[in-house]
């Protein structure tokens, strides 16, 4: 027996190779290797500027599974975790952690762009079910896509898109762009500048510092003097929180707009207070979305954690439907690795979100709402784009 298999799992190896031996005794099929329960393994961020984020996947993955009675495609699901702390260079090792020693049919991760991409390294080698709940790493559904990589959640190119078309449309001309240097905020900048230059306007600069540094002052000393006819920004988690306070206490909330992607203002609310008020973002959530499968995933929501849905909620919920996706279509044989693949890339997800399928590549062809921010709540005012794909750059599949 394989040396990584753990004493707790012992049972059900022995009690599948009992199963097969008696089938060839009898002639009968041999059983699947459905056996067992199916092995999920969490690759998130439990600590830092993103520890929410991760949490808040985990929970609305869980609780679909939960509703599910905790079984997907007739098997239990075990759940392994790993703290990856938002760290690029611990990725490899981590992700490592849960295909090689914990040996998970899939891993679900993870919020940070710079580390998803050693996952994306380890799914490929492997040939690991990679399902990725938020980082938007375009690579990952651009050149280095792959049959068993699947996003339930955005390219980071998808909402900064969406924001520059708004922007272009409001006759805005000479914006500063303003992000943290790593991928996700190098890559909504793309999104945004692509979509608003093509509509005639222009960077005027690109400012940026180092992930996670919260220290603004600097850049929002810069953005004052150079008095720009708008700001688009890309923060999120504990460095948003920080940043909208910082821009409504330079005095600047009311004198330059501020535009982002959804994330600058999704989970943070109650601690960005009256310094949010009015902001407008875009993003594929929003609150007050009039679908019955929002409204009942909500209530679901709050009542099992007591706390109200963000956008990392529903990106945990849609990856785990996606996983039913697939577990369903094999009857939970998970070995059948080409099938179980082959029913996710098809699969209609019924989302909080709105319906959404999708791309060639693996990506989510979604609505992009506009919101605004009106006390607790990022308030959908309409959709900024309709079923954006994103351009999928690179991808051959
Ligand atoms: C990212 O690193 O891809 C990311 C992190 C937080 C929110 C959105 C994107």
């Amino acid at each position: 027996m394989h040396r990584f298999i753990s004493r707790r799992l012992a049972p059900a190896c022995v009690a599948v190779a009992a199963l097969t031996l008696a089938g060839a005794a009898t002639g009968q099929p041999a059983p699947s290797a459905a056996a067992g329960k199916i092995k999920v393994g969490f690759m998130l961020p439990y600590t830092g500027t993103y520890a929410a984020l991760g949490t808040a996947i985990e929970n609305g993955f869980r609780m679909y599974v939960q509703e599910q009675g905790g079984r997907l495609g007739g098997r239990e699901v075990e759940y392994f975790k790993v703290d990856d702390e938002s760290d690029p260079a611990k990725a490899p090792e981590n992700a490592n952690k849960l295909v090689k020693r914990d040996q998970v049919d899939v891993v679900v991760g993870t919020v940070h762009s710079g580390v998803q991409m050693g996952i994306v390294k380890v799914a490929k080698e492997s040939n690991t079910l990679l399902i990725i709940p938020n980082a938007g790493a375009d690579e990952a559904t651009g050149p280095l896509c792959g049959p068993n990589i699947f996003r339930s959640s955005f390219s980071n190119w998808q909402p900064g898109y969406a924001m520059g078309q708004v922007v272009a449309e409001r006759g805005m001309k000479r914006v500063v762009t303003l992000t943290w240097k790593y991928a996700a905020g190098e890559q909504s900048v793309r999104g945004f500048k692509e979509a608003f230059e093509a509509k005639g306007g222009k960077i005027v600069k690109e400012l940026s510092l180092p992930f996670p540094n919260v220290e603004f002052q600097a850049q929002i000393t810069e953005i004052a003097s150079l008095k720009p006819d708008a700001v688009f920004v890309f923060f999120a988690g504990g460095g948003a929180v920080k940043f909208v306070k910082d821009w409504a206490a330079a005095g600047l909330k009311d004198k330059i707009p501020l535009y982002a992607s959804g994330f600058l203002t999704d989970g943070t609310l109650e601690a960005q207070g009256a310094a949010a008020q009015g902001l407008e973002t875009t993003l594929h959530y929003a609150d007050g979305l009039q679908n019955p499968r929002d409204k009942q995933f909500r209530l679901n929501y709050a009542k099992a954690y007591k706390l109200q849905p963000d956008v990392y909620a529903v990106q945990g919920y849609d990856a785990a439907q996606m996983l039913a996706a697939g577990a369903s279509a094999v009857k939970g044989d998970m070995s059948r690795k080409a099938d179980v693949y082959k029913a996710i890339a098809a699969a209609r997800i019924d989302s909080p979100r709105g319906t959404f399928t999708l791309s060639r590549a693996h990506n989510p062809v979604q609505d992009f709402y506009l919101r605004k921010v009106e006390g607790r709540e990022n308030k959908v005012s309409g959709i900024a784009v309709k079923a954006l794909a994103d351009p999928a750059r690179g991808c051959r599949l």
